[in-house]
């Protein structure tokens, strides 16, 4: 049997999520996605940034009370405003987590903060410091560390770590580095800085050359052991690590990435339906895991392997990630055994004969019609009487059952 290790999901829809444009969510939303996510089993939720808003600050303070077992996170800078607002909001949680950040490359130092090293390397200690006399559970994060000076990095990440810091986050804060790239970091991070100390590494990656998932699997090898990530993969423009997708690569490669978590499999699709819902748009069709046609198979032979074994054309069953049933979806590249199966799934027991005369007449509507509906299916069927039914429903109250389906 495989040794395998916990690792521990945090979940930052509700804040880096979030914060991505058209993804607002007011109060009572937040709350019903926190609930949903201790249904999925994530270890941390982070509700929010309370310094930013009073919106921010009410919902991290609500989830903070309605969330009693997963860690409940509010984000805040270094400065003593920002968390003892953050510790205001979310000191009541049966596990709170203040996540204090900075940025550490030198770009955001001369451009954004103004700082030298040395006044980062002194806000750091200070805020971590500060952070640690309200709560054990301190994490840290050099915002853009994958574009700064590596030792200096390591030197900021040393000070968090003595000042009390429990989790060091090393984020990828525009998507800019590489599987390869990223181990090599996240190594030196965990040989340099924590060396054998009760420190968790923890990494968080932004979607911009669409390597967050890869990057984030990729660091599990070097030592991180918190992955930071998405419903859906929002987040601040192309996105975070899209949540589903890290889970289901542990859960289908367990070969290959050995690790554990607390998330229920079977919750990801509700999940990603509540945000869609939400937020008031979902996920492209072809989207990994959660995508409409991320089960739908339309090719004749696609169809026909899936209909005699699922494994043939897929790595996951739909049930697995909570999608009720995977979706043969007719169209002109489906063949004669989907086509078979749609109509006994309707009712209709068709003769070889049957099948070869409606197979015809399908693919003809099929070149003009993107998508064939149940109720197309009924007009192609051959003239009532000359064809045999295992339904004992007639045609026309099966085509009106159909209707009334559609509309609803
Ligand atoms: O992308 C980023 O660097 C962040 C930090 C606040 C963790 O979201
Ligand atoms: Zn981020």
């Amino acid at each position: 049997m495989t040794h395998t290790e916990r690792i521990k999901i945090f979940d930052t829809t509700l804040r880096d999520g979030e914060q991505s444009p058209g993804c607002s969510m007011n109060l009572e939303e937040k709350i019903r996605l926190a609930r949903q996510l201790q249904r999925l089993g994530v270890d941390v939720i982070e509700a929010g940034f309370p310094i930013a808003s009073d919106g921010d600050f009410a919902a991290v303070r609500a989830v903070a009370a309605e969330c009693r077992e997963a860690s409940v996170a509010a984000l805040c800078r270094t400065t003593e405003a920002d968390i003892l607002r953050a510790w205001e909001a979310v000191g009541g949680a049966a596990r709170p987590r203040l996540h204090t950040f900075v940025a550490t490359s030198d770009i955001h130092l001369e451009h954004k903060l103004k700082k030298t090293r040395a006044e980062v390397l002194r806000m750091t200690r200070d805020a971590v410091r500060l952070a640690r006399s309200l709560t054990d559970d301190v994490e840290f994060s050099a915002e853009d560390a994958t574009r700064s000076d590596v030792d200096y990095l390591c030197e900021v990440f040393a000070a968090a770590v003595e000042a009390g810091a429990r989790t060091l986050n090393v984020p990828d804060t525009v998507g800019y580095t590489t599987p390869g790239e990223f181990i090599e970091l996240v190594k030196t991070v965990r040989e340099r800085v924590v060396a054998g100390r009760d420190v968790t590494i923890s990494v968080h990656c932004h979607n911009d050359l669409g390597l967050a998932v890869a990057n984030s699997l990729a660091a599990l090898g070097a030592g991180a052991r918190q992955i930071e990530c998405t419903v859906n993969g929002i987040g601040e423009r192309a996105g975070n690590a899209a949540l589903e997708e890290v889970i289901m690569a542990l859960h289908v490669r367990s070969d290959r990435l050995p690790f554990a978590c607390g998330v229920r499999t079977e919750e990801i699709y509700p999940t990603s339906q509540l945000l869609s819902e939400t937020i008031g748009f979902g996920v492209q069709p072809n989207k990994a895991v959660v995508g409409r046609n991320a089960f739908a198979h339309e090719a004749g032979i696609h169809q026909h392997g899936v209909l005699s074994n699922p494994l043939c054309y897929e790595i996951m069953t739909p049930e697995s990630v909570g999608v009720p049933a995977n979706r043969i979806v007719l169209g002109k590249h489906s063949g004669r055994h989907a086509l078979s199966r749609r109509y006994e799934e309707l009712g209709f027991a068709l003769s070889a004969e049957e099948l070869g005369a409606t197979y015809h007449r399908f693919t003809k509507l099929a070149d003009r019609k993107k998508l064939i509906y149940d109720q197309d299916l009924l007009s192609l069927l051959p003239a009532a009487g000359s064809r045999e039914t295992d339904s004992h429903v007639p045609a026309d109250e099966l085509m009106f059952e159909i209707a009334e389906a559609y509309s609803g």
